[in-house]
């Protein structure tokens, strides 16, 4: 059985434990993700005063793996019950596809977000669908900024300022609201458009 394992015979540890000895090694850890109610979803976030810390990194490396696991395309600290202005996202080249219909959306490289300012660029504002992985099958059309730019520190302590539209502006709003203890349905104008996706795509098959 030992040898069938595919782990060098010289070593009884797991691949993971050989792994953890390396200095760089960054452990990772799927945590929980509060789910609308929770009043952790309903605080201001603390700023993070030294963004560099093993502590924010070790943070970010599990909301990495958590946004991840669960296919979402951002996450902020406090949906993994941590009240810190830290905020990951990701648009991957499939998922921009699927939404360039609506937003002609393209892909974001993986981000990390530390202390977020959004100042957006002119008044237009959008509707589009939105979900969050603290409503779980749930989705609604939210107004947001078209346009906007923001600026943030990252783990490595550069700063990072972009400009940015359509898709990529609507997730950068979306988590930074979650760091204010808002949640997009709180956005809404139409609650009409709110509810269960398998839901309402019996009554909208266009959706
Ligand atoms: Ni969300």
């Amino acid at each position: 059985m030992a040898e069938s394992s595919g782990f060098p015979p010289f070593s009884r540890k797991s691949p993971l434990e050989l792994v953890k000895n390396r200095p760089h090694y960054t452990p990772m850890a799927l945590r929980e993700i509060a789910r609308i109610g929770h009043p952790v979803l309903r605080k201001v976030a603390e700023e993070v005063a030294d963004p560099m810390t093993p502590e924010i990194a070790a943070l970010v490396a599990d909301m990495i793996e958590t946004m991840r696991a669960s296919e979402g395309v951002g996450l902020a600290a406090p949906q993994i019950l941590v009240s810190r202005r830290v905020l990951v996202f990701e648009v991957a080249a499939a998922r921009a596809s699927a939404e360039s219909e609506a937003d002609g959306a393209l892909p974001v490289g993986l981000t990390t977000l530390i202390n977020p300012v959004l100042e957006p660029l002119g008044e237009e504002m959008e509707l589009g669908w939105e979900g969050c992985l603290s409503l779980p099958g749930m989705a609604g059309m939210v107004p947001r900024y078209v346009h906007l730019r923001y600026r943030g520190v990252t783990p490595e302590g550069e700063t990072i300022v972009r400009d940015v539209r359509g898709f990529h502006a609507r997730i950068v709003q979306h988590e930074t609201d979650h760091l204010d203890g808002i949640l997009y349905p709180m956005r809404m104008q139409d609650l009409s458009t709110f509810g269960y996706v398998d839901e309402m795509e019996k009554s909208l098959p266009e959706i």
